[in-house]
C-alpha cells in the first residue's frame, strides 16, 4: 500500500510539473498571429508591419486571440565587426518597431536560419547563435522561426543520414540554448519542412512548434495535400509542442470562401498554429469573419491541447474529429470532391455514449440533442460540428 501510495504521489507530482511546464510555456496553446511571408514575401518593411499591427489591434483579431506579428525572411542586413546582426534599410529601427507592436498589445516575431544563409539568401545565424539571440531579446522579440535553408547543404555533404541528423539537432539545440540564456520567453518555431519525422524530436531541441510539411500555397489542391496529409500525427502534439502544417492562406484570393472555411476548420481540428498570411490592412468582411469565428478559434485553442485526427476516409469524403476538454468532440465532415455530397456521422463512433448537443459552427446554429447527423456538404466544403454530451 505504502509503495503504491508513493508511486501515486510521484505520478501526481510528475503530472503537476508537466502541466506547470506547459502553463509556463509561451506556447501553451497553438500560437495565433500573422506572418509576412504568404502575402508580402520579400516586399516587407517597417511601415507594412506597423500597418498589420494596427489592423490586428483594431479589427477584432486581437480580441479574438491573435497576438503575434511575425516578420519572415528578408529583414536581415549585415553583421558588424563584432558579429552583431543589423536589419537592412527597410527596417530602420527594430527596437522601435517592437515597442510599437507591443504598445498595440501584440508581440513581435522574427526569422533566421541555422545555416550561413536564409532561404532568400540573407545572413543566417550559423556561428552567431548567442549574439543573435541576445540581439533579438534586446530588441524585444517574442517569437523566432528558425528555417533550415542552407544548413541543408552541410547536411547533404556529410553523406550519411545519421551524421546529417546530428548536425541538424545540434544546430537547433544551439539556438534553443541561446534563446534560453537570454531569460526572455521567446516562442521557438522549427522550420525544416517535416523531414526525418521532426514530430518525434522537435520537442527535445526546445521546439514549441515544428513545420510538418513543405510550403503551403494559396491553391485548394496544395492546401488539401498539406492539411489532409497530417493524418496520424495527432499523438505528437501537446501543450507547448505543436505540429505546424504551415501558415494560413485565408484571404489571399486563390481559394473560394468555402475552401477557406475548409482550410480554417481543418487547421482548428489539427490544433495548428493560426498565423494569418494575408494583408490584414485590406481584407474583406468575409475573410475577417473566417479568421475571427469564435467557435472555430475555441476548437483550435481548446485547453486540453489534443490534436484531432482522421476518423474515416471514403474516397474524397473525410471525417476528422478532435477530443475537447470536458468530454466534447469537434467533428469535421469534409467533401473534397467537385460536387455536393451527403456525409453522415454516428456520434457513438466518436466515443459519445447517448445523445450530444450539436452545434453547426459555421452556420452558428444549435441543432439540439442528436445521436447522429447527416447533411449535404458543398463541393470542397465542410460541415464543422461541436458536440457536447447532452446534460453537461
Ligand atoms: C521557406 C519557408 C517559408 C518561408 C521562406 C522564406 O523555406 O518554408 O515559410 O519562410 O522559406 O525564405
Amino acid at each position: 500500500m505504502r509503495v503504491a501510495g508513493m508511486a501515486a504521489a510521484v505520478i501526481i507530482g510528475m503530472s503537476a510539473s508537466v502541466s506547470r511546464a506547459a502553463e509556463a510555456s509561451p506556447a501553451a496553446k497553438p500560437p495565433m498571429g500573422w506572418n509576412s511571408w504568404n502575402h508580402f514575401a520579400a516586399k516587407i518593411d517597417d511601415a507594412t508591419v506597423r500597418a498589420q499591427a494596427d489592423a490586428m489591434a483594431s479589427n477584432g483579431m486581437r480580441d479574438a486571440g491573435y497576438r503575434y506579428i511575425n516578420i519572415d525572411d528578408t529583414w536581415e542586413g549585415e553583421r558588424d565587426a563584432r558579429g552583431v546582426i543589423h536589419p537592412n534599410a527597410r527596417f530602420p529601427d527594430m527596437k522601435a518597431l517592437a515597442d510599437y507592436v507591443h504598445s498595440r498589445g501584440l508581440k513581435l516575431g522574427i526569422y533566421s536560419s541555422p545555416g550561413p544563409k536564409t532561404c532568400a539568401g540573407y545572413a543566417g545565424s550559423q556561428g552567431h547563435e548567442v549574439e543573435d539571440a541576445q540581439t533579438y531579446a534586446a530588441w524585444g522579440i517574442d517569437y523566432l522561426k528558425y528555417d533550415l535553408c542552407s544548413l541543408g547543404d552541410a547536411m547533404r555533404a556529410v553523406g550519411s543520414m545519421e551524421k546529417a541528423q546530428d548536425i541538424e539537432l545540434a544546430a537547433y539545440e544551439r539556438m534553443h540554448a541561446a534563446l534560453q540564456a537570454t531569460g526572455r520567453p521567446i516562442v521557438y518555431s522549427l522550420c525544416q519542412y517535416g523531414f526525418s519525422q521532426v514530430w518525434r524530436w522537435g520537442g527535445s531541441v526546445g521546439g514549441n512548434l515544428w513545420r510538418t510539411t513543405g510550403d503551403i500555397e494559396d491553391k485548394f489542391p496544395r492546401m488539401v495535400q498539406i492539411g489532409f496529409g497530417q493524418a496520424g500525427l495527432s499523438k505528437y502534439a501537446k501543450p507547448g509542442q505543436w505540429n505546424d502544417p504551415d501558415m494560413l492562406e485565408v484571404g489571399n484570393g486563390g481559394m473560394t470562401p468555402t475552401e477557406y472555411r475548409t482550410h480554417m476548420s481543418l487547421w482548428a481540428l489539427l490544433a495548428a498554429p493560426l498565423l494569418a498570411g494575408n494583408d490584414l490592412s485590406a481584407m474583406s468582411p468575409d475573410t475577417l469573419a473566417i479568421l475571427t469565428n469564435r467557435d472555430v478559434i475555441a476548437i483550435d485553442q481548446d485547453p486540453a491541447g489534443h490534436q484531432g485526427d482522421r476518423v474515416k476516409a471514403e474516397g474524397p469524403l473525410e471525417t476528422w474529429a478532435r477530443p475537447l476538454s470536458g468530454g466534447g468532440v469537434a467533428v469535421g465532415l469534409f467533401n473534397l470532391s467537385d460536387l455536393p455530397a451527403y456525409l453522415d456521422v454516428n456520434f457513438a463512433d466518436l466515443g459519445i455514449a447517448g445523445a450530444a448537443e450539436a452545434r453547426d459552427v459555421w452556420a452558428a446554429k444549435d441543432l439540439g440533442p442528436l445521436i447522429r447527423y447527416r447533411t449535404l456538404v458543398p463541393a470542397h466544403g465542410v460541415s464543422l460540428l461541436r458536440l457536447t454530451a447532452a446534460g453537461r
